[in-house]
């Protein structure tokens, strides 16, 4: 069998500058480059979900409990990057666009309770291969709509055939709670075109005061039943 020296992912790359166009013409300068790049955050977020993968196998098995409802990725559509840099007056280039945006690889990890959140970023923090440059933390203060989450940007390196590279990936960390209010609040905005009348506002901001009171009742809750469990001696 006969290996071609160097092998170029053309289909994939075919494919994202397809994507990169919008009648004919390209969304970003260029084209092939960011389609490249974004192959690069592709694998980074391969690399983010298999560390937390282990990380969320290793806690179920030592600690007979899974700290991790679900994970999802995605890597910025070409038309939301162009619209992003646009909107804030970047260059719609391959450099001006590493070098301001954080969120083009994104992950949501979906806990099941607030303290699984702080345990997970701590446990990614001793990672040594992960290193968090952000934290914003809308769980301890939350946005004046109610939102909360906690959001990291972190740097993870992408190990190539010819080189490593240090790709910034944006983790969302939310409860099931969290996530189902940021849910419907997206929604809304989306249904209204952003202009969504004030009571529906202020019932949403109530809502997430609920959802909040809801997060700590239920964890209140897990650790009585743990509490059982330890005194069982299970
Ligand atoms: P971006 O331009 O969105 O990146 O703003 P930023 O850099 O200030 O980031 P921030 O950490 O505030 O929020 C980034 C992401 O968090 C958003 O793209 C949403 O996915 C999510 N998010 C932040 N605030 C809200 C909110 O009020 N409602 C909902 N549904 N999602 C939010
Ligand atoms: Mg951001």
């Amino acid at each position: 069998m006969t290996v071609p020296a160097e092998v170029p992912p053309v289909r994939a790359e075919v494919g994202l500058l397809a994507l990169l166009q919008e009648n004919g013409d390209l969304l970003l300068d260029e084209g092939l480059s960011v389609a490249r790049e974004l192959q690069l955050y592709r694998f980074a977020l391969a690399e983010m979900r298999t560390k937390l993968a282990v990380l969320q196998d290793e806690i179920t098995l030592s600690d007979d409990y899974n700290p991790i409802e679900h994970i999802s990725a995605r890597i910025k559509t070409p038309r939301s990057i162009a619209e992003k840099l646009r909107r804030r007056g970047h260059p719609l280039t391959l450099e001006s666009m590493q070098a301001n945006l954080d969120d083009l690889a994104g992950m949501r990890v979906i806990c099941t309770f607030v303290s699984d959140v702080y345990r997970l970023l701590k446990v990614m923090d001793r990672h040594p291969d992960v290193a968090i440059l952000t934290v914003k933390d809308y769980i301890a203060a939350p946005k004046p709509n109610g939102y909360r989450g906690l959001h990291a940007i972190v740097e993870t390196p992408v190990h190539l055939a010819e080189a490593s590279h240090p790709v910034r990936v944006e983790i969302q960390f939310r409860t099931i709670a969290m996530d189902f209010w940021a849910s419907l609040e997206h929604k809304t905005y989306y249904k209204y075109d952003k202009t969504v009348p004030d009571a529906l506002l202020r019932e949403l901001t109530e809502a997430a005061e609920h959802a909040h009171e809801l997060d700590l009742r239920m964890e209140a809750i897990h650790r009585q039943i743990r509490g059982g469990d330890d005194r069982a001696g299970g």
